[in-house]
């Protein structure tokens, strides 16, 4: 992993003015955040600021209002939120640079949050327009960005500033790149990936990364059935990129010269319906499905023998859900394998490391997210990192 600063290269910064980027981009309802994980896992970079004496300067992007202010897209909205975890009042400034920026500045007291307006108001924010950057700059000593969910962006705040600013990795960035390098930068082998999810289009980089990486890929999801009708199997009504089969069967091939194992269920839960527990609910062998039917999860006995690959291996890295999660029973193989990696994490025989929407949802309904190694929670930026992509935002903290 390339070199990056932390926190702890800071000197003393009593009185300076930290711009900190951070993600704040939370699902809201009724005015309020239905989910706070983002704003708790920047909570330790901005105390460990305050307490050190600095101004913080929060910068973020909420929404995408496509370089115009839109009324309801003001970071203002999330502000109250932001207060509640950190239990600390923070000042609201409307603008992002500028006289208003300024004279803010000059009423925050050492320790003080300002929290600036949606980055994303102005149009250099997107095409990290040096002019844009130059200006927000000016008014912060140093830069921290401890938002890896946004560090598939070379946008302004999460790239440009890097280069016009001493920068620094905020402690939620530095752990996520630890726990990223630990999984596939420098991992302990044995590797096996879980990739699930609905689409094998939305994934392909991700597979073609992970069969060069990887000793155990283990295919799930709606996905799955792609692969399998590559091979032969007859899915019934399943969701299927049949488009894809050859996509599908050429990435077997790569995965077979590169000495990795994919792992697709042989049997199967299915249903005529995805409903919650449909009357046509029944588990059977992949080649024993019905033309009315549709694959909704792995079945039991694949799923048993997933968990004994897991116990082979010393690293692990999850994406997507193996089944339709969303609707019982068809949780059951996503529950139970997420349940086996976290025995195994707890016993400290796997390092267990987790992302993107569906995945972190996923391992909170089977009650073990707090059990894994690390689990981002970056949706984009997590996948970009799992394609073997150059992060511009984490480059630019490298560099
Ligand atoms: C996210 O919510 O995944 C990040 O904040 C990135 O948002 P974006 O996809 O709008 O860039």
């Amino acid at each position: 992993m390339s070199k990056f600063r932390t926190l702890d290269d800071l000197g003393d910064i009593t009185g300076k003015v930290a711009l900190v980027r951070v993600d704040l981009n939370l699902p809201m309802k009724d005015g309020s955040a239905t989910d706070v994980t983002r704003v708790e896992a920047v909570k330790p970079t901005i105390l460990e600021l305050t307490d050190r004496g600095a101004k913080v300067l929060l910068l973020a992007h909420y929404g995408r209002p496509k370089g115009q202010r839109h009324s309801t897209m003001s970071t203002s909205f999330v502000q109250g939120d932001v207060e509640k975890v950190l239990h600390k009042e923070i000042m609201f400034i409307p603008e992002v640079m500028g006289p208003v920026v300024e004279q803010s500045i000059g009423i925050l007291g050492n320790g003080d949050i300002g929290l600036l307006d949606n980055v994303r108001f102005w149009p250099g924010e997107e095409t990290n327009d040096p002019e844009f950057v130059k200006g927000i700059a000016a008014h912060g000593d140093f830069y921290v960005n401890d938002a890896f969910s946004a560090a598939h962006r070379a946008h302004a705040s999460t790239e440009g500033l890097a280069h016009h600013l001493p920068a620094y990795a905020g402690r939620a960035m530095e752990a996520e790149l630890k726990a990223l390098d630990a999984a596939l930068g420098n991992p302990e082998q044995p590797v096996a990936a879980v990739v699930g999810g609905a689409k094998v289009s939305t994934k392909l980089d991700v597979l073609e990364n992970l069969v060069g990486k990887v000793q155990h890929l283990i295919i799930g999801g709606g996905m799955a059935n792609t692969f399998l009708a590559a091979k032969g199997v007859d899915v019934g009504k399943s969701l299927c990129e049949h488009d894809l089969t050859d996509t599908a069967s050429r990435i077997m091939d790569e995965a077979d010269h590169a000495g990795c194992t994919v792992h697709l269920p042989y049997d199967v839960v299915v249903a005529k319906e995805f409903a919650a527990n449909p009357s046509s609910l029944r588990t059977c062998n992949v080649h024993e499905v019905a033309n009315d039917e549709l694959i909704l999860d792995v079945g039991p006995l694949a799923t048993e023998a997933l968990g004994d690959v897991l116990k082979t291996c010393r690293t692990l890295v999850w994406n997507g859900p193996l089944g339709a999660f969303e609707i019982e029973p068809f949780d059951a193989a996503t529950v139970a394998l997420a349940k086996t990696a976290a025995a195994l994490t707890q016993d400290g025989s796997l390092t267990s490391v987790a992302g993107g929407g569906d995945t972190v949802a996923a391992l909170a309904h089977a009650g073990v997210k707090e059990d894994f190694t690390f689990v981002s929670t970056a949706g984009g930026a997590f996948l970009e990192w799992m394609e073997g992509k150059d992060l511009p935002g984490v480059a630019a903290l490298t560099a």
